[in-house]
């Protein structure tokens, strides 16, 4: 294999081949961290613990329209600081609590939300407060079943539903928001007259006085890192002194939390603290270049969403806290139906959104009314993706091309890794290797893929790199700690200096380097780009090989002097946003953008996909990489996948068949490889399993219409793509720490991707009261009043999949090269009846790149299936004309013509099959409104209505030619 001489200059770069954890900060390492875990211990010996937190209920003030409770806190330990609270209840009964120190030393950073929001949320209109001794409350909702209670004495904030405690904030009293304070000169020594006992020595007795501090019992002893703290070769200035801010927050009556992402873990979220912790550490929340992952922890990745569900049979309820710093959670359960988590910030005001639910429904719907929905991705986008560090050459990348159309392995996107760049410097092609980029594309165009090309946010300093220039000229690159100098770090492109997308002239200055026409002498763009070349960016935590764990150094300055510390985890989705944006625009009229991001934050879902970073071609991470899909949905990012193959290591083929079964049923699927690794495209296995994984490519073409009408959902309700169980079925407990299995969209699509070597069976859990079909061999099974699971063969050619009873879905079934030659293909619906022998099923279609779709240019139909005398009526009606009331008030769905220009332009577009799963008799005579009389086959088999499992009856109605695109009634006479 080919080593690229710029990489050889690398190696002399610290890159290790294992997760270093002493690379890592432990939360005893971050003295912040250890201060919070030392309060809760405080408050764990001391019986009559109490917040000195109280609110000040003569300066409380209700404004007229009762949108906001505002009231000065104090602290009994600091009499003279000021605190200020306010609390809002939004119109869909979000509550939001702030908390910040008013006229302090310093401002805490208060913008982590401004960025993670989309809009000032709408306070609700229809609530009144009370305002009693004790505490105020409002009552709300539409059955005013929904309380918050501000307790005074000490601040409590609680939230009830029906009478019953949901969510608490500072329950327990672990509220500390650190105000800013000066440094005390070192107490050298004690005078004489100052030393409490007689008989003391200097050192005893200033213990003594440290522990008759009147703030030790809340704050301890000890000044730990308050001003200064060293991590391995690193220090920290630290100039504003301490500021972290620490708060509990309890779920009384939910026993299961999930969330948080991103950590390789599982999706219910464990015992980090308490009697028998499953874990040691606290959940960390800290963007971070972890490269080669452990498969099961909860030290920080790529990726922080600080939001976290908490769900029991009777509710579901959840929280943003909106903190852009590093932040740690304990979480421990005191019983197996409520739970403890404790929230540790380096820094920020407090920013908390309480979401009452009560279902997760409700929660994804007020989730996205604060950060927005997944953005509906292009259709192609949705297609097979080939990455490899590296694709060497233009001419590489055309006979991959090729090799794939041999194979006949449908793909869509050919990526390119850091090595097109001459020197790492991104933008600027390798002349060498790539001297034709141009033409390479149009190649890949011509076959009607894109590709997908590395820009990181490292820009290596050299004056002759434009980029770079362009940064330095206009002033926008991150500053060191002395807030003047340019900040200098080791990246992939050697000595480098870093953008700071907080600068908002930094905005529009981006947006114009992706342009891909000259814009004039001086000014650079991507003259050696199409529009049919899309943005990877990675390394955006930001990764940087000799920083402070493999990052930034806090103390560095940011636009309006931030700290690094203060908007870390907010970083990276910045830089999507951006970098979606100029892909955007760059085309007239503008084009769906495709930006993958590896770092991210609340919020991140708007601007395109991500991916779970460097995992490691292990089956501990092939299965850990289903956990953190899930996980990722839960915090709002549907668009998301891990790398099929592992980046790191050589796979076996039994390992990558499976492997390509988790990514064709991951929202985002993209195999990826190291530069160090074997060639793997799937077209060099042998067979058999060469024609496994085509099988398996052609799976997920055949279900392009399914993820895309799933991703539609995603985008106006923001219900995640892969829908963990909980999510489907909150009612039914024998479900709830499931992450292993899930569901497609609301399609009814049932996946347990098998990730155990040697595996020929696997068991899968169904749901109760429910009619589960095998999606191959057509096997019926039947639940009762329990869920069940059910083993079933999994060879490796077999995936476990299933369609529950009630669903039609739509398929298209003819093997094609790529996504966007299908657009015009026939359908095929598969209709699996259930007890009652109906069913029903979406499909959405668009142009699928374009923004007509916000004008109503879409196919929206309904297809339902409904008894009608021993037979069935099939029939297909138009939703784009319903009266929709969007579940998202940031997503305006209107009510569109049916009759719109995309829709007529695929009247053409045929149903080519209808399958009917579980009909209980054979037909007569099938027909359509028109009356004309279509041909069948019946085999058959156990009916959906009958109380027994085995073999579904299958009818097979060929080529009923009636239209997608309109309404059709087809009559199963029996
Ligand atoms: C980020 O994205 C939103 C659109 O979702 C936009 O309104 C905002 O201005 C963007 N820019 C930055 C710098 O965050």
């Amino acid at each position: 294999m080919r080593v690229l001489g710029s990489f050889l200059l690398l190696a002399a770069v610290p890159v290790t081949l294992a997760v270093k954890s002493h690379d890592f900060k432990t939360c005893s390492q971050a003295g912040f961290c250890r201060r919070g875990r030392a309060l809760s211990a405080r408050a764990a010996q001391h019986e009559s613990w109490r917040s000195p937190y109280t609110v000040d209920a003569d300066s409380l003030t209700i404004s007229t329209d009762q949108a906001s409770f505002i009231a000065g806190v104090k602290s009994s330990l600091y009499p003279n600081i000021k605190f200020g609270l306010e609390v809002r209840v939004h119109e869909d009964g979000v509550v939001r609590v702030k908390m910040d120190e008013v006229d302090g030393l310093r401002k805490r950073y208060d913008e982590a939300a401004s960025w993670a929001l989309i809009a000032d949320p709408k306070i609700s209109n229809n609530i009144k407060w009370k305002v009693g001794k004790k505490d105020a409350r409002a009552v709300y909702g539409a059955k005013k079943d929904v309380e918050v209670v501000v307790s005074f004495e000490p601040l409590k904030v609680t939230t009830f539903r029906n009478g019953k405690e949901q969510v608490v904030l500072n329950g327990r009293g672990l509220l500390h928001l650190e105000h800013f304070r000066t440094k005390e000169p070192a107490v050298a020594e004690i005078p004489e007259s100052e030393v409490p006992e007689e008989g003391l020595d200097v050192e005893d007795a200033q213990k003594v006085l440290k522990a008759a501090k009147p703030t030790a019992w809340f704050e301890g002893e000890e000044e730990d890192a308050y001003w200064e703290e060293t991590f391995s070769s690193w220090t920290d200035s630290k100039p504003k002194g301490p500021e972290s801010l620490s708060l509990d927050i309890t779920f009384p009556n939910h026993g299961h939390v999930y969330g948080i992402p991103q950590h390789a873990s599982s999706l219910d979220l464990r015992t980090t603290t308490g009697e028998s912790p499953y874990y040691t550490e606290p959940y960390r929340l800290y963007n971070a270049d972890t490269f080669e992952y452990l498969a099961d922890s909860t030290m920080s990745l790529y990726g922080s969403i600080p939001v976290m569900h908490a769900h029991s049979t009777d509710s579901t309820v959840a929280i943003f806290n909106a903190v852009g710093s590093e932040t740690w959670i304990d979480i421990a359960h005191p019983s197996a139906s409520s739970t403890e988590t404790h929230w540790i910030s380096e820094s920020g005001i407090l920013d908390v959104f309480i979401m009452p639910g009560p279902t997760p429904k409700d929660i994804f719907a007020q989730y996205s009314g604060l950060t927005g929905t997944q953005a509906l991705p292009a259709d192609w986008a949705l297609g097979y993706h080939q990455c490899r560090w590296n694709y060497v050459s233009s001419d590489d990348v055309r006979s991959v091309q090729q090799k794939f159309d041999e194979a006949d392995m449908p793909v869509d996107v050919f990526w390119l890794d850091i090595e097109y760049a001459e020197e790492h410097k991104y933008f600027i092609w390798d002349k060498k290797t790539f001297p034709d980029p141009v033409e390479m594309t149009n190649d890949v165009a011509a076959a009607s893929r894109k590709m997908v090309v590395i820009i990181d946010p490292h820009f290596k300093r050299t004056s002759s790199y434009p980029v770079y220039q362009e940064a330095v000229d206009r002033g926008l690159l991150v500053r060191q700690k002395d807030g003047t100098s340019e900040y200098e770090g080791w990246c992939w492109s050697g000595s480098s200096a870093w953008v700071d997308f907080f600068n908002p002239a930094a905005w529009d200055w981006w947006k114009t380097l992706f342009k891909t026409y000259s814009l004039g002498d001086d000014k650079f763009s991507w003259t050696q780009s199409t529009d049919d070349v899309y943005i990877w960016n990675d390394m955006n935590e930001p990764s940087i090989f000799n920083g402070p764990e493999i990052s930034m150094p806090r103390d560095n300055v940011h636009h309006g002097g931030w700290e690094h510390r203060d908007l870390h985890n907010i970083n990276g989705m910045l830089f999507s946003n951006l970098t979606s944006q100029a892909i955007t625009v760059r085309s007239d009229p503008p084009k769906r953008p495709f930006v993958l991001t590896r770092s991210f934050y609340a919020g991140s879902q708007r601007f395109g996909a991500m991916w779970t970073g460097d995992n490691l071609g292990t089956w501990e991470h092939m299965a850990v990489g289903i956990k953190m899909v899930l996980a990722n949905s839960i915090g709002g990012f549907a668009f998301t996948g891990s790398d099929v193959g592992g980046f790191f290591g050589n796979p076996d083929p039994e390992m990558l068949v499976r492997w390509y079964h988790v990514g064709a049923f991951s929202p985002f699927f993209r195999a990826h490889a190291h530069i160090d690794t074997k060639r793997r495209e799937p077209y060099l296995l042998a067979e058999p399993h060469k024609t496994m994984v085509k099988n398996i490519l052609r799976r997920r073409y055949s279900m392009l219409p399914i993820w895309y009408t799933a991703f539609r959902e995603a985008s106006t309700t923001g219900l995640p793509v892969a829908r963990p169980h909980y999510v489907a079925f909150p009612k039914d407990e024998a479900g709830f720490s499931l992450d292993d299995q899930y569901f497609i969209g609301s399609s009814g699509l049932l996946v347990k991707p098998v990730t155990e070597k040697g595996a020929t069976k696997a068991s899968v859990y169904l749901p109760p009261n429910e009619i589960f079909y095998d999606y191959d061999s057509y096997s019926l099974y039947r639940t009762a009043a329990q869920g069940k699971s059910v083993e079933v063969a999994a060879e490796l050619s077999q995936l476990p999949l299933f369609i529950q009873g009630g669903s039609i879905l739509s398929t298209r079934e003819r093997p094609r090269r790529s996504a966007s030659v299908m657009r015009r293909d026939p359908f095929t619906l598969q209709v699996a009846l259930d007890k009652s022998s109906s069913a029903r099923g979406e499909l959405y279609l668009d142009d699928g790149v374009t923004f007509n779709h916000e004008q109503g240019q879409i196919v929206w139909r309904e297809f339902r299936s409904e008894k009608s005398g021993k037979g069935i009526k099939l029939s297909s009606r138009d939703l784009t004309t319903q009266n929709l009331n969007s579940a998202v008030d940031s997503v305006a769905l209107t009510t569109y013509d049916a009759a719109n220009a995309y829709a007529q332009s695929l009247a053409s577009v045929r149903v080519e099959r209808v399958v009917v799963l579980g009909l209980g008799a054979k037909p007569t005579k099938i027909t359509t409104s028109t009356g004309k009389e279509l041909q069948w086959e019946y085999v058959p088999g156990i009916s959906s209505s009958e109380k027994k499992e085995g073999t579904a009856s299958l009818l097979v109605i060929k080529d009923p030619a009636v239209s997608i695109a309109s309404d059709w009634e087809i009559v199963v006479q029996a």
